[in-house]
């Protein structure tokens, strides 16, 4: 949520600033802006709307030349998306780009107003600049340490100071930023695929941490001014894995990408055919409360049927916006797993840490390396879907379902309730995963058809049974996020009470049905909402029996053994939503009004 970037070196500043903006897009899109230092002058350029509002605008106002720079792409909390409100925010000797939400910013607008500085923007940012110049005497590191002695809630902020022509400063508290290390060029980003063009190495700041950026090199302080050594990272992907690679969008790429991430996920977690998680002995855990937000959350009611199926242990899901200001009942002998493809989401991680402060054990599933969540839970499962850069989650879902079933499994074997030889075959089946995955992947074609005879409706229903049920929410969530389209999803026999009202002439119903002991029974639910005149787009597996009056459109799932069907199943729902999303003619890598990796409650 909020792109930011920094860049010091030969190149043309702007250049790599716009360029490095244009990767970091999906983190909010809402306005634009750069700032270059030219000829020791800063010069400011920023633009309401998407990047390439912001470009246009350069060719008109000219673009300023210079070899160090910030740029920001926007992701609206604090005042509305106008180019006023768009960053950079200046005062006379700071310039600031800015990701997180100042939460005393009222206040501290007060205090400033009282010492003479005048605002022009709703932000909260503006008041943070003002800030640090209120506090600089000179001394850059002095002044962003004493601003931040003043500041309430959460930033990753790149600083210009006018006075250090050739410097750039960053420094992070529950946002993201990390420092790019490149020859004779440095870097500061949001997120990793904003740099990899330039390099794959990388330094992780710490809450807290300044870093000072000059063309030579970086050096990294605490707030009282010590020095800190930091070790370099080395990105684990490239930029080819960040581009769209011919597909013609990130989504449609990531949704094909699934039976490698899933296959990159499993196959490292498998030892001598059991699940090896490294997370240490699990026999002792009485209850499993898997936390996250959004399709993270899905995820997690989906691994929920597995850990109680084969483990017997009983787990429960929660929202982690809703954990967090609750008051859980979590026994000494739970066990917390918190899932987040970002790993920085802020609720998720809000929650991870309220979960430590009641001593329990916490357990991640990641798929951002060295992410706040990773680094902060007790331990670390990552997900290996590589970067996820459409805004709606697919292949970091698929993922998250995968290492969710070897923790059932691990969870079942710790347990004694399954034997090492049943486990190993359940095993062997999440092995073959990526290949059905793959197989689910030529329904495409049917999946557009099926979108083709929809686009045209406003509204949708997806019903389903058990383990279908969650996969009905990420569907219907897919719908809503990527093509508008008010979609609901209900427990298939809940709908008679109350929403088939709703039900009339043409009304879609995306019925899911792959659990055999279910099928008779959602199948009858179809009929009641046939009789009402809904138009049913039916999702089964090939050896279900389906008479032709049961649906409109059927779409038959690959034979796979019936446990991992909500990791087959949810790839039609992808492309379904992908191609209704595509005939209505909408953004679909940046959806309106949202943004990739969520930093703000
Ligand atoms: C939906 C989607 C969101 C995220 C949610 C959590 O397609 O992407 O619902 O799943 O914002 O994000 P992470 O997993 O980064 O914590």
């Amino acid at each position: 949520m909020c792109g930011i970037v920094g860049y010091i070196g030969e190149k043309d500043s702007a250049d790599v600033l716009l360029d490095e903006l244009g990767k970091l897009e999906y983190r909010g899109y809402d306005s634009a802006g750069i700032a270059v230092f030219e000829q020791g002058k800063i010069k400011i350029v920023k633009a309401k709307g998407h990047l390439s509002e912001l470009k246009k605008k350069l060719e008109k106002t000219g673009t300023p030349r210079g070899v160090c720079g910030i740029g920001h792409t926007r992701w609206a909390t604090h005042g509305g998306p106008s180019d006023v409100n768009a960053h950079p925010h200046a005062a006379p000797n700071v310039t600031i780009v800015h990701n997180g939400i100042i939460e005393n910013y009222l206040q501290l607008k007060e205090m400033l107003k009282g010492q003479g500085y005048d605002f022009v923007s709703d932000t909260d940012t503006e008041v943070m600049a003002k800030l640090i110049d209120y506090s600089y005497h000179g001394d850059p590191l002095k002044a962003i340490a004493a601003a931040l002695g003043h500041a309430r809630g959460s930033y990753a902020l790149g600083i210009l100071f006018a006075d250090f022509p050739e410097r750039i400063y960053a420094v992070r508290k529950d946002s993201p930023l990390i420092v790019g290390a490149g020859q004779g060029e440095n870097f500061i980003a949001s997120d990793i695929p904003a740099i990899l063009k330039y390099t794959r190495h990388y330094y992780l700041l710490d809450e807290n941490e300044i870093a000072e950026i000059t063309m030579q090199g970086v050096t990294f302080h605490t707030l009282s001014g010590e020095t800190v050594e930091k070790e370099e990272q080395t990105a684990a992907f490239d930029i080819a894995a960040a581009e769209k690679g011919g597909f013609a969008h990130f989504m449609l790429k990531e949704i094909y990408e699934q039976p490698k991430s899933v296959r990159d996920t499993v196959n490292p977690r498998l030892l001598n055919g059991l699940p090896s998680l490294g997370c240490g002995d699990l026999s002792g855990v009485e209850r499993v409360h898997i936390i996250g937000c959004g399709t993270a959350m899905h995820a997690g009611l989906v691994g929920r049927a597995a850990i109680e199926r084969f483990a017997r242990v009983p787990a429960e899901v929660h929202v982690a916006s809703e954990f967090r200001y609750g008051d859980p009942i979590i026994g000494k002998k739970d066990l917390a797993v918190i899932i987040s493809q970002s790993g920085e989401t802020a609720d998720t991680l809000a929650a991870l840490r309220l979960a430590k402060q009641k001593g329990v054990r916490t357990m991640a599933i990641v798929n951002v390396v060295g992410s706040s969540i990773a680094r902060e839970a007790d331990c670390v499962l990552y997900t290996w879907a590589g970067p996820e850069i459409a805004v709606a989650s697919t292949k970091a879902y698929s993922v998250q379902l995968a290492m969710l079933d070897l923790l059932a499994l691990q969870l079942a074997l710790d347990h004694g309730r399954i034997s090492p030889h049943e486990t190993r075959v359940l095993c062997a089946d999440l092995q073959k995963l990526p290949d059905m995955v793959e197989e689910a992947l030529k329904l495409d074609a049917s999946c557009k058809e099926a979108a083709a005879a929809y686009a045209k409706q406003e509204i949708a229903f997806f019903i389903g049974r058990g383990v279908d049920y969650p996969s009905s929410m990420e569907g219907a969530l897919k719908l809503k996020e990527i093509a508008y389209v008010e979609s609901e999803a209900y427990a298939a026999g809940e709908l008679k009470h109350g929403t088939i009202s709703l039900i009339v002439e043409h009304t879609p119903v995306i019925a899911l049905a792959t659990q055999s002991k279910l099928f008779e029974k959602t199948v009858s639910n179809i009929k009641e909402v046939k009789a009402r005149g809904a138009e049913v787009l039916l999702l089964c597996g090939k050896g279900a029996h389906v008479t032709e009056d049961v649906a409109d459109h059927v779409l038959m799932l690959p034979d796979v053994p019936e446990w991992l069907m909500p990791s087959v199943l949810v790839v039609p729902l992808q492309l379904f939503a992908y191609y209704m999303a595509a005939e209505r003619g909408c953004d679909i890598d940046q959806p309106r009004n949202l943004a990739k990796s969520v930093t703000v409650e």
